[in-house]
């Protein structure tokens, strides 16, 4: 199943920004280079982006325009259209000194101030992409600069995006919540979770839906249970000083993992609309059964990799990789069995898994149906039926699959599972788009639905206290897999004891 209707596509309002300025707190950083500058490119390639932007680089490293804006030179994609990448180039400058002190604020007001008259700019993004420890200290200086609220002078709109870990617990992101509060309104805060902007989860709400063939079905009565999965084959790079204080749980279930079970547990929201779809999103985080003793012990499971091998290449054990101690006891893994407590999930399980050094990159929902209620298929009983699995494939390949049973040709009465595919490249002719660029979009142009709201980060990370602090006090606990595996042996036993399996092993 490839085609697109042909059809004429339907497409909400176009979000068009307005003209404005972005400054990038963090600016030589690996997340400025590696994604937010090419997804601009690739954005103003598109003719997304107002005929006026301007972006000022801020950082702490003393460097002038010219110096800026050859180290971002080098972080576009190779075969980058030259003249968009110098129009792009053109547009950035870079003001660099102590971003928790007054005098950087009183300079960044003027240089925004002289750049909103040049430009005619109408809003002010402001993108906090530096290590956590200094939000606070940024957010403070915005405002007591006058920068956080919108003024007469060039700036109709403020915005604050800010990077994740939003917080490193329940507590933490409380405080930043209320810090945040404190100078800027719930409507200019744009909490990123690069999940959310992948082509591949936002479908899972046009897939629901846009359409009426699956939300009947969608609930108790049909689902056995549902499987998320996101492997990762790459360790911890060069990023232990974070990772070894975060472990998986604060780095990819706090935020990517939960918000993909929201979207496959949501009621419908009322309309498509930022606290419409945010409402549904909170309404499931509280509804998940609270992990008690017994919880703990029987449905979560963490680990960390040993030694082993990736594509036939020997890899270390994570205490092996540079900066990490010896005796770490961080998570690199852990598998949860969740349940949801209301009326349309009563008693369906949500086995969610997360690992870094795993057999395979491999992000996927599967919602797996439940046995057909009786075989007419005699001498075959229901249960050597396939159930029908309907599989959300986010990456490496994007698809959406559904399995089902079908006879196969011949003399004979045969039964063989097969699959039906929409495969998004061979659909629409293109790999979907970097999720930053549509982060961004949404951003300058004011729409929220995509991003984190105040209430949804604390209920996500109120979710996983129970284990955040299991982990911290019991390092017994941790069990440990090889590198290149699909991790340790409690983790297939979540399963098995339920007389399941995960479907990727
Ligand atoms: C980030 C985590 O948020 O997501 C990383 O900090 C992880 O540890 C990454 O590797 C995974 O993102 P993606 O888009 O490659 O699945």
């Amino acid at each position: 199943m490839t085609g697109v209707s042909t059809k004429e596509e339907l497409c909400l309002a176009e979000k068009i920004p307005d003209p404005c300025a972005i400054v990038i707190f963090g600016a030589s950083g690996d997340l400025a280079k590696r994604k937010l500058l090419p997804s601009l490119l690739q954005l103003q390639a598109a003719g997304a982006l107002p005929a006026q932007y301007r972006v000022i680089g801020a950082g702490r490293t003393p460097l002038t325009d010219a110096e800026y804006r050859e180290a971002m030179r080098a972080a576009l994609p190779p075969g980058a259209d030259a003249a968009q990448a110098e129009n792009l180039l053109g547009r950035l400058s870079y003001l660099g000194g102590d971003l928790a002190a007054p005098d950087f604020y009183r300079e960044l007001k003027e240089k925004l101030g002289a750049l909103s008259r040049d430009y005619d700019l109408k809003g002010r993004l402001f993108y906090l992409s530096t290590p956590p420890q200094a939000y606070p200290g940024i957010i403070e200086q915005l405002a007591l600069a006058g920068l956080s609220r919108p003024d007469g002078e060039g700036a109709a709109w403020v915005r604050a995006v800010i990077e994740k870990p939003f917080g490193t617990d329940l507590a933490g992101a409380r405080a930043l919540n209320a810090l945040v509060h404190k100078y800027f309104s719930e409507k200019q805060v744009y909490r990123i979770d690069h999940y959310l902007g992948k082509e591949t989860v936002q479908n899972i709400l046009m897939f629901r839906f846009a359409n009426t063939l699956f939300e009947p079905a969608w609930n108790r009565n049909n689902i056995d249970h549902v499987q998320i999965t996101s492997a990762e084959t790459l360790g911890v790079e060069h990023r232990a000083g974070y990772y070894d204080k975060a472990g998986v749980l604060r780095d990819m279930f706090q935020n990517h993992l939960l918000q993909l079970l929201a979207m496959i547990a949501m009621e419908p929201p009322t309309r498509f609309e930022a606290d419409a779809v945010r409402d549904k999103k909170v309404d499931v985080f509280k509804a998940v059964k609270p992990f008690g003793e017994r919880e703990l012990r029987e449905n979560f499971v963490r680990a960390q990799y040993a030694a082993g091998a990736i594509d036939g290449e020997p890899a270390a054990a994570y205490r092996d990789e540079p900066g990490v101690p010896a005796d770490s006891s961080t998570p690199t893994f852990a598998a949860l069995k969740l349940e949801i407590d209301n009326w349309r999930w009563q008693g369906v399980p949500f086995y969610i898994r997360s690992g870094k050094r795993l057999g395979a990159r491999l992000t996927e929902i599967a919602v797996h149906f439940k046995n057909v209620p009786v075989s007419i298929f005699k001498p075959l009983p229901a249960e050597q039926l396939c159930a029908n699995v309907l599989r959300f494939r986010i990456q490496p390949e994007e698809a959406i699959t559904i399995r089902f049973e079908a006879k196969k040709p011949g003399p004979k009465l045969c039964i063989s599972t097969v699959n039906m595919e929409f495969n998004y490249r061979e659909s629409f002719g293109a790999p979907p788009p970097e999720s930053y660029g549509r982060l961004f979009l949404d951003a300058m142009a004011g729409d929220q639905t995509i991003f984190a709201r105040a209430d949804g980060v604390e209920e996500s990370w109120n979710i996983l206290e129970p284990m955040l602090a299991r982990a911290a006090a019991d390092g017994n606990g941790l069990a440990f897999y090889p590198a290149g595996g699909w991790g340790p042996a409690e983790s297939a036993a979540l399963m098995t004891r339920d007389g399941r399996e995960w479907d990727t092993v």
